[in-house]
């Protein structure tokens, strides 16, 4: 029987929930800010919190398109810049990468016209940049967020957001809207590859990476960018796995699953947020006062900025009905706590209406000039006033082969291998490729959406120079070794759906003349709304090119390039092996070629799980009621967790052996700390990287427990023979979790910790 002698943890944070308004006011006073907004009048005010698109500014028909060559329509500037004050602006123009020059130009130009008003406040610029400088020309791609999760690797997470953020400021841009910390954990999920997979804690971990990455130690410096977490908060969790949809969401939920990356990410410093745009619990986020200002800005003490996403006030009003008018959304908005908001087209009317509000005392002016303080604090930090725009010339990295590099290693440790059956891979010099399928010659698929535009359809335009899958392997093997026949293809200048030239006869007739077939899967490319999908099965002609190509005989190697886990339970048992490279960016053709060839050994590990059945889409950390569990009697009630691959699976070339689980106490009590040793062997004949993963399952507690949850991660490089002792401190928050009454505690009973197959008792009194 477990003792119900609670340890709080978070005692005082809660005293501060909800106590509500009389938390204090801990936003920064910056003199020179403080100095400025003691001289703004209401419309310069409410300018600061308004944020428009670039396509709104430029020469051009409409505001919704920009004339080639982009130029910027300097009275539409000045109308924005000086008569409605406009603070800041957003995106590229036709939804198209610039290169730096055309950025410093751009941006450049905006700031000399924000130099005429009267205050001389700079426009603080942001972006996308994802997995690497989105929109622009020639900057290094990275794997995306899932892929780098993947890697289990916090340091190159972190070495690429230092990257990112120096290529993203040598396009005069400090402000990146990145990383996303929603939780992973619905495959299908458009966004799910915008993540860091399913876990709390490995999204955690990578999320700080990331933000230590982005803004170093001086958000002011010329390689640095400012953060942006988004999107706040349990955007990922709708009930229709479809985006911006309604989620019904518990508060316990919430607090223990999707808050801890966010919180973690505000204690390292990370400078804004941005919101939710979905609705939870019947409110769209974007008016929930108890998420943007008794939870982010009381409650975990958000000095930063908080950020609309796109439309998302208009929302309100236009698509989820709350706000009977424009004018009702922005108070509903402002009100609940946003402090910019991301118009991003009819800002006359946005700018209008709120003027109106606060002069009609619906919006305080103590709201708008903590919004204000927000917004200058931040361009403060960002040096903005000393120097609103640098010069792309001092930028000699951008696009380097040591940034290269960097990417290719994020590639090479993310593609995880998921089956080897008799040890087809890797293959060996002069084996005789068929290369087939339609990820198999597309950099478009490599990199996904968010990649030179926003659903990545003009991949084609910017990434010549880099080799798709099947000229890697070209490279790599030999051309005259290689053959490619895609059997189906997608259609690559559209929508991400579409499939044509299925040709399943001409793929057969050429893998008959081949040793192995490399067959390359999975999706092509989305972001977002676009991206929701009726089916998790892979397409149906995908299915069948596999089938049809293991009917052969020949061992076949699937290759899956995919946003989200495709449902795959027919193929896998005909495949001699599988690879996930989810979406590797620009080097994943070349590192997963390395792979294929043994160069590289594996060292990717799913960062979800992979399921197996479309209805059964289940978490590693699911409920002891969602596992088999046979009653007494004759009936059995065991429900299933059938997954295809588990969360934290992968396979090496080399062999890993666990032996040593100890713990420095058996019983701990209070917040002492106890020691995990577990001693991990290489005992194959390559070198290795292997991911150390630490589990604890809470024997029993008051809210029903995760079967199990991953505490701590370590990846570690062993040559062949050697071993190694891997030491992980472990404290009484490591295994807290949100009781009902919304508290995280630490509850007194057993604990089993796992490491692999061994497993280790620990009490906690
Ligand atoms: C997305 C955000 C993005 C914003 C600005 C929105 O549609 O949800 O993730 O940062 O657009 O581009």
């Amino acid at each position: 029987m477990k003792r119900i002698s609670l340890f709080k943890i978070s005692v005082l944070l809660l005293l501060l929930s909800s106590c509500g308004g009389s938390v204090k006011d801990t936003v920064e006073r910056i003199p020179e800010v403080e100095k400025l907004i003691s001289q703004m009048t209401v419309e310069e005010k409410v300018g600061q919190t308004a944020q428009i698109t670039l396509d709104v500014i430029t020469v051009g028909d409409t505001v919704w398109v920009s004339d080639e060559p982009v130029k910027l329509d300097d009275e539409l500037v000045r109308e924005a810049l000086l008569k409605y004050h406009v603070g800041s602006v957003l995106n590229t123009a036709n939804n198209r990468a610039r290169t730096p020059e055309k950025w410093s130009e751009i941006v450049g130009g905006i700031q000399e016209i924000a130099g005429e008003a009267r205050l001389q406040i700079p426009v603080v610029y942001g972006i996308d940049a994802i997995h690497g400088a989105t929109y622009t020309a020639g900057a290094t791609f990275f794997p995306q967020q899932i892929g780098q999760a993947a890697t289990w690797n916090p340091e190159l997470t972190k070495r690429g957001a230092e990257i990112t953020a120096y290529e993203t400021r040598a396009s005069s841009i400090p402000w990146n809207f990145s990383p996303v910390l929603d939780l992973g954990k619905d495959p299908r999920w458009a966004r799910i590859w915008e993540t860091y997979g399913e876990d709390p804690y490995l999204v955690t971990e990578m999320g700080k990476a990331a933000v230590a990455g982005y803004q170093g130690d001086d958000l002011s410096s010329e390689t640095n960018v400012a953060a942006c977490l988004k999107h706040f908060l349990g955007y990922s969790a709708a009930n229709s796995g479809k985006d911006r949809t309604p989620a019904e969401l518990s508060e316990v939920a919430m607090r223990e699953y999707h808050l801890p990356s966010f919180q973690a990410a505000i204690e390292a410093g990370a400078a804004s947020v941005m919101i939710n745009s979905g609705i939870i619990n019947g409110i769209p986020v974007h008016a929930s006062y108890d998420i943007l200002t008794n939870l982010l800005k009381k409650e975990l003490g958000f000095n930063g900025l908080v950020v609309s996403d796109w439309a998302d006030i208009e929302n309100l009003y236009n698509r989820d009905k709350i706000a009977s008018s424009h004018k009702e959304a922005i108070k509903m908005g402002i009100n609940a706590g946003l402090d910019m908001s991301m118009v991003p087209y009819q800002y006359q009317r946005y700018c209008e209406a709120l003027v109106e509000l606060v002069n009609e005392g619906e919006v305080s002016m103590e709201r708008l000039d903590d919004a204000v303080r927000r917004v200058l604090n931040m361009k403060y930090k960002l040096g903005l006033f000393k120097n609103p725009q640098p010069s792309a010339s001092n930028y000699p990295k951008f696009g380097s082969k040591a940034f290269e590099k960097s990417a290719y290693a994020t590639a090479s440790e993310s593609i995880t291998l998921l089956k080897n059956k008799d040890a087809v891979l890797p293959l060996k010099k002069g084996t005789r490729i068929l290369v087939s399928g339609p990820n198999a010659n597309s950099m478009r698929t490599l990199n996904g959406g968010w990649s030179y535009s926003w659903q990545g359809e003009k991949v084609h335009e910017f990434a010549e120079g880099y080799n798709t899958i099947l000229e890697a392997v070209q490279n790599e093997f030999g051309k005259q070794n290689v053959d490619y026949v895609a059997g189906v293809e997608y259609n690559m200048y559209a929508a991400y759906h579409e499939e044509y030239n299925i040709d399943i006869p001409a793929a057969v007739a050429a893998a008959k003349r081949a040793d192995v077939v490399v067959l390359c899967l999975g999706e092509n490319t989305y972001t977002e709304k676009p991206g929701d999908l009726h089916d998790l099965m892979i397409s149906e002609n995908q299915e069948n090119l596999a089938l049809a190509l293991a009917k052969t005989g020949k061992p076949v190697v699937l290759v899956l390039n995919e946003g989200r886990p495709r449902i795959i339970r027919r193929l896998v048992p005909e495949m001699e092996a599988v690879l996930q490279s989810y979406l590797p960016g620009n080097f994943g053709g070349d590192a997963l070629a390395d792979i294929l060839s043994g160069d590289i050994n594996p060292s990717g590990r799913l960062p979800y799980t992979y399921p197996m059945y479309s209805n059964t889409l289940v978490v590693y950390n699911h409920k002891p009621s969602e596992e088999s569990v046979s009653p007494d009697g004759m009936y059995d009630y065991g429900g299933g967790f059938y997954p295809q691959f588990e969360f934290g699976f992968g396979l090496s070339y080399t062999t890993f052996e666990y032996s040593d689980l100890n713990v420095s106490e058996n019983n701990f009590s209070g917040d002492e700390t106890i020691t995990v040793s577990v001693k991990v062997s290489n005992t194959g004949d390559v070198d290795g990287k292997e991911v150390v993963q630490l589990y604890s399952a809470d024997q029993y507690a008051s809210v029903t427990p995760d079967v199990k949850r991953l505490r701590k991660f370590e990846k570690i490089n062993l040559k062949a023979g050697e071993s190694q002792t891997v030491l992980f401190e472990l404290s009484a928050q490591d295994l807290s979790f949100i009781n009902a009454a919304s508290e995280r505690v630490t509850e007194a009973g057993d604990f089993d910790l796992m490491v692999a197959k061994l497993k280790t008792t620990i009490t906690y009194n």
